[in-house]
């Protein structure tokens, strides 16, 4: 079994550079800090990383890219997140291991293989964290749009299976928020309607209930407004099974979202 670990992460823009970070979310830079340990105790040979930022419309993309290099300046907020510049390596077998059993499962998966495509910030802001050295593999995940709930968490099983089945250590990260409600002001917290559903659905994820999670994701994800309509933790919890056990890392607010590190390994 070489799934090391799943993750869920935050990439809240202002963590982007440490020295520039609110208080009120330092919590989540020592969860990844304590995160980044962990990947490095476990040797990763192999980093699969879903982003809410990487938003496409009809199909599930898989960047198979074997040299991730570039710059990026974010769209949706160029003022915190500027000229940063990001070079990994990418794993074009593994990658192509998860397009073929995607397809191989009816589902609409697509491999993107193209040096010129820059990566968001829901990718690069935590492996800025994760992996500073930038010395590990990684492979970048869409979020499909067109994709119900049950579909990307169809993906996600296929993913832990892949990851599952590889000779390589893999760990799995999604990259996204809880409820995701987005207000002007950037240290208020979800509403305590938000905040009570999230306390729910990281109950059940604390308890390894991923059954209740999944049934109760459907619903949450619509009134909490969660990121990418939930389908960054469909996948996840489709990628997880009974052996595995949440820690839970750290917790912060960034404009009404809530945002937390959670890890999954058995
Ligand atoms: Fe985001």
């Amino acid at each position: 079994m070489s799934l090391e670990m799943a993750l869920l992460a935050a990439h809240v823009p202002s963590i982007c550079h440490e020295e520039r970070s609110p208080v009120f979310q330092q919590e989540l830079i020592k969860g990844l800090r304590q995160m980044r340990d962990r990947i490095q105790d476990l040797q990763a040979e192999a980093i699969v990383l879903m982003s809410c930022h990487f938003p496409t419309t009809f199909h599930h993309y898989v960047d198979a890219t074997p040299r991730h290099n570039g710059i990026l300046t974010a769209l949706e907020c160029p003022d915190l997140i500027s000229d940063v510049p990001y070079d990994y390596p990418g794993d074009e077998e593994l990658a192509r291991s998860l397009v073929t059993a995607g397809k191989q499962a009816g589902l609409p998966i697509i491999e993107l293989n193209d040096p010129t495509y820059v990566w968001d910030y829901g990718t690069v802001v935590p492996l800025r964290y994760l992996v500073p050295n930038q010395d590990i593999p990684v492979i970048n995940l869409s979020i499909c749009c067109a994709a119900s709930l049950d579909e990307t968490y169809q993906w996600g099983e296929q993913i832990g299976m892949i990851l599952r089945e590889s000779s390589k250590r893999t760990v799995f990260i999604s990259s996204g928020a809880l409820s995701h409600n987005l207000v002007r002001g950037r240290e208020n917290m979800p509403t305590r309607s938000e905040q009570a559903m999230d306390n729910q659905f990281i109950d059940y994820l604390m308890k390894g209930d991923y059954a209740a999670a999944r049934e109760m994701l459907t619903q949450y994800s619509r009134i909490a407004g969660v990121e990418s309509g939930g389908r960054h933790l469909a996948a996840l919890l489709g990628l997880l099974d009974d052996e595995h056990k949440a820690v839970f890392w750290g917790y912060g607010q960034s404009s009404g979202s809530a945002n937390a590190i959670i890890s999954f390994a058995s």
